[in-house]
């Protein structure tokens, strides 16, 4: 698959900083003229400065930001997010593919263990935005661009397969989020009309603000020394050798839609 060849649609949340913004950036280096590349994220000025970057790199497509909670945003505000991003000068049969990709994610309490998790409320606000959202959004999506082919990225992690001390929000989370993706790939599977693709992108241990609060916060001294010493060997990978992979995976197109593919795959 070349994401150089169709006139594209590109959302992505959490573009502001760390992976996502990466790729953002380099996806954006490859679309063709007339694509529109929208960013989602908390903070406006990070955002103006992944468009600023996009927009350098490739002035020919058309960049949109948009700041945004999604702490407990609902479908309404995602048909209207998809709506004004589209806009009337486009229209959603204007483009040839669409591409999304959920980068948003949370850590959640990295500082208590699994067995003290007794709050409905931190569980219920945590799982809104890293599953339920994701959901809400990814279903205005499918419905805004019924008629082009899709591309859906879940940026996932090894925490959806294996269970890490101090990351019980996390992990929970992750394999909570991973299986509606992959739910939706089976589903789509057997139906002969779907033009969906799907993929679970694990990107391995990444030194942005993520992994550095796992560092500093986890109650787990294991994990604490594990990233501390990545990091000090320069071992942790940078967001653009985890996002260069991700285009390699994503253009060689040699994965079944759902699968999980890790960076180290
Ligand atoms: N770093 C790693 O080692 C690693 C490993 C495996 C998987 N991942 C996954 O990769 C993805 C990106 O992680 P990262 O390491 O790049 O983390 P990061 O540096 O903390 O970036 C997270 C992004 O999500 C946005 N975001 C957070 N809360 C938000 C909210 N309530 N509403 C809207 N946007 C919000 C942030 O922007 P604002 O603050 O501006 O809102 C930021 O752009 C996550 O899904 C993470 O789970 C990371």
């Amino acid at each position: 698959m070349d994401l150089s060849t169709k006139k594209t649609y590109f959302l992505i949340t959490g573009a502001s900083k760390g992976i996502g913004k990466c790729m953002a950036i380099e996806c954006c280096k490859k679309f063709v003229k007339n694509s529109l590349a929208v960013l989602v994220a908390r903070s406006a000025s990070g955002l103006e400065k992944t468009k600023n970057e996009i927009e350098q790199n490739n002035p020919q497509i058309k960049v949109k930001v948009i700041p945004m909670d999604l702490t407990k945003a609902n479908s309404n505000d995602y048909d209207n997010l998809l709506s004004d991003s589209v806009g009337n000068c486009f229209g959603s049969d204007n483009f040839e593919r669409a591409i999304i990709i959920h980068n948003v994610g949370s850590l959640g309490d990295v500082t208590c263990k699994a067995k003290d998790f007794n709050d409905n409320q931190k569980w219920s606000e945590y799982f809104h935005l890293n599953v339920f959202s994701v959901a809400a959004l990814n279903s205005q999506f499918i419905k805004k661009f019924s008629k082009c082919e899709k591309i859906i990225i879940n940026i996932t992690s090894k925490c959806a397969i294996e269970p890490f001390n101090s990351l019980t929000f996390y992990c929970s989370g992750k394999a909570a989020r991973e299986m509606y993706f992959r739910c939706l790939a089976n589903e789509e599977a057997i139906d002969s009309k779907s033009n969906i693709l799907v993929l679970n992108y694990s990107p391995g241990p990444v030194d942005t603000d993520m992994s550095l609060e796992i560092q500093n916060k986890s109650s787990d001294d294991n994990i604490k020394e594990v990233f501390g010493n990545m990091r000090a060997k320069k071992e942790i990978l940078t967001p653009i050798q985890t996002t260069k992979k991700f285009i390699d995976v994503l253009e060689a197109k040699k994965f079944k839609s759902g699968d999980h593919i890790d960076y180290f795959d």
